[in-house]
């Protein structure tokens, strides 16, 4: 399958690497690729940045987000939470015309440093933004409730835990659980939560999900929901 992953940093990398390794044709979009390919060296945490990444991943191809989100038959949005309408605006609702669109960003602001704040919450959810603003998309709200090397390796941590989806069309939900499983989700494990309203929940977990990882000094975690017995009234 054609598959677009619209963004360069550390989510767009794992996940059109992953995508490729699994025999997809990937197009990863940005905005000014001779920009992105530039980009060498390593970041803080040791990760290379885009223009290296893409050396060692030749089967992988640059384009422009409207480029990418044209070729893709599903798009990723793996842009940063605060650039994801204008990045979205320019790969053009026209290429995103009743294609699922599998978003995984959040809406964190860090301009006043850590931990960082959701610009939007509560009434409102950067997933039903982007339902909103692209009514013709099927937008799957999916992965962005943990890390990056978890989204597409489960096994990091061990045991049961969960991955949710929020989205109003039930066919590109039924297609995003089929990529969850082929990244290595176990069905009982992905929650279909509803709507795309329901992106509200998964988006506002993100503030404990800061929390957690200052805890424990590391991203290698998950939440995991354990059901009971409804109580016999
Ligand atoms: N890092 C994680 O483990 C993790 C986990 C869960 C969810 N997420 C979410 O996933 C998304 C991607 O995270 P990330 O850590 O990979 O990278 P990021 O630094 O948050 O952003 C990655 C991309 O956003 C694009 N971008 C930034 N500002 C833009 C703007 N104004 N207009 C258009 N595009 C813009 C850039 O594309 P260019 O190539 O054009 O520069 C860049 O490649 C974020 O929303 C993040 O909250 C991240």
């Amino acid at each position: 399958m054609k598959i677009a992953v619209l963004g360069t940093g550390m989510v767009g990398q794992t996940i059109a690497g992953k995508l490729a390794e699994l025999g997809h044709e990937v197009i990863m979009g940005t905005r000014d690729a001779e920009k992105a390919k530039s980009r060498k060296g390593t970041d803080a945490m040791g990760r290379p940045a885009v223009g290296d990444w893409l050396s060692m991943h030749p089967e992988i191809k640059l384009a422009t987000l409207s480029e990418a989100a044209a070729a893709g038959e599903i798009i990723v949005n793996a842009t940063s939470g605060f650039g994801t309408l204008d990045a979205l605006g320019h790969a053009g609702s026209e290429n995103l015309r009743n294609k699922v669109l599998i978003d995984i960003a959040n809406p964190l602001d860090f301009s006043k440093g850590m931990p960082p704040t959701l610009w939007v919450c509560n009434t409102d959810s950067l997933g039903e933004q982007i339902q909103k603003a692209f009514p013709e998309a099927k937008v799957v709200k999916a992965l962005n409730t943990m890390n990056a090397y978890l989204m597409v390796n489960p096994s990091l941590v061990p045991g049961d835990h969960s991955v949710f989806m929020s989205g109003n069309d039930a066919e590109a939900k039924k297609a995003v659980l089929g990529i969850l499983a082929s990244f290595g989700w176990k069905t009982e494990n992905i929650i279909d939560l509803g709507d795309i309203t329901t992106a509200r929940g998964t988006e506002q977990m993100l503030p404990i999900w800061v929390r957690l990882m200052g805890v424990f000094g590391h991203p290698v975690f998950n939440f995991s929901i354990v059901k009971g017995t409804p109580a016999q009234r």
